[in-house]
């Protein structure tokens, strides 16, 4: 297979295990409102990172799927809040109009509060006898001294200006411990060893401070109907981004930089590495 059948793979099957993940009896309009931004597209590239990593030590990726869904919840649920008025105001997402411009404010609310606690209610049910070590790695990471706390940090930062100390806390938080849960959690429950994990926990990291560098860097230069979402947005709320520290010439530096020791950080899984090694690379020259 090559990368991009496989990265296919992995995003269907996840896909897949979203379509059924929000249960019948949840009340109207809530229902719509968390389908509505669960399938309106996106890279779902945290449930690809999650069951590339189970599959480096499994063959058989089923057992991951409910954390693979999981993993889409949260991160769906981060983009629902991050977009309302009261956070970033966005009104175009991932194509479309915003969750909250479709159901109203209390709403949207409600939907990334239901995804929330939904995706610990998926991973509970699962049944994987290693299902308690990944649901404490999501919650350490997607909460508050997780994203919640990079989210507060991006938040405050636009009062008090950045710093670099305050820029590289905000990355490591609001976006890279997203994407390191997943590596975790896909290498825990497939049964990798202490040294296996740390060394995916090296990867996520680094390739999530990349990974938000080259967000930054494409809310300057990126196209908007390719993204998906209105460019500009960060200058206009007074972020504190890797281009506004830097400059973009050293953020492009930079995510090359961060993607290196992303790629490096893998060496240990040899060629069972390779596809996530691949997946940093061609992230570093993403336009979506
Ligand atoms: C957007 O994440 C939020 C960030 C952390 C930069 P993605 O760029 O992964 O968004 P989707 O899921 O593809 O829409
Ligand atoms: C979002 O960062 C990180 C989240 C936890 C959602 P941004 O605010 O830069 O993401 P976009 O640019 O709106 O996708
Ligand atoms: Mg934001
Ligand atoms: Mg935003
Ligand atoms: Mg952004």
């Amino acid at each position: 297979m090559s990368y991009q059948e496989q990265y296919d793979y992995f995003r269907l099957a996840a896909e897949e295990a979203l379509r059924s993940a929000v249960p019948d009896d949840v009340p109207e309009p809530l229902a719509s409102a968390m389908r509505y931004s669960l399938m309106a597209g996106g890279k779902r590239l945290r449930p690809v990172l999650l069951l590339a990593a189970y599959n480096m030590a499994q063959p058989d990726i089923t057992p991951a799927l409910p954390f693979a869904a999981a993993l889409e919840m949260v991160h769906t649920y981060s983009l629902i809040h991050d977009d309302l008025p009261a956070m970033d105001n966005d009104d175009l997402r991932r194509g479309k109009p915003t969750c909250h411009k479709v159901y109203g404010e209390g709403m949207a609310v409600l939907a990334g509060d239901g995804l929330l606690s939904l995706a610990f209610e998926t991973m509970a049910s699962s049944g994987h006898p290693r299902a308690f070590a990944a649901l404490r790695e999501l919650a350490l990471r997607c909460g508050t001294r997780g994203m919640v706390a990079g989210q507060c940090a991006d938040l405050t930062a636009e009062e008090t200006g950045g710093s670099p100390e305050l820029l590289r806390y905000i990355h490591l938080h609001k976006t890279a411990d997203l994407l390191t849960a997943p590596v975790v959690m896909g290498m825990t429950l497939a049964g990798a060893d202490e040294a296996q994990i740390d060394a995916g926990r090296e990867y996520g990291r680094n390739l999530g401070v990349a990974f938000q560098i080259i967000d930054d860097i494409l809310d300057v230069v990126g196209n908007e109907a390719v993204l998906g979402k209105h460019t500009g947005k960060d200058a206009a709320e007074n972020k504190c981004t890797w281009v506004s520290v830097y400059g973009l010439e050293k953020a492009r530096q930079d995510a090359a930089l961060y993607t290196g020791l992303a790629v490096k950080s893998l060496d240990s899984w040899q060629n069972a590495g390779n596809f996530l090694k691949t997946l940093a690379q061609r992230t570093l020259m993403r336009v979506q």
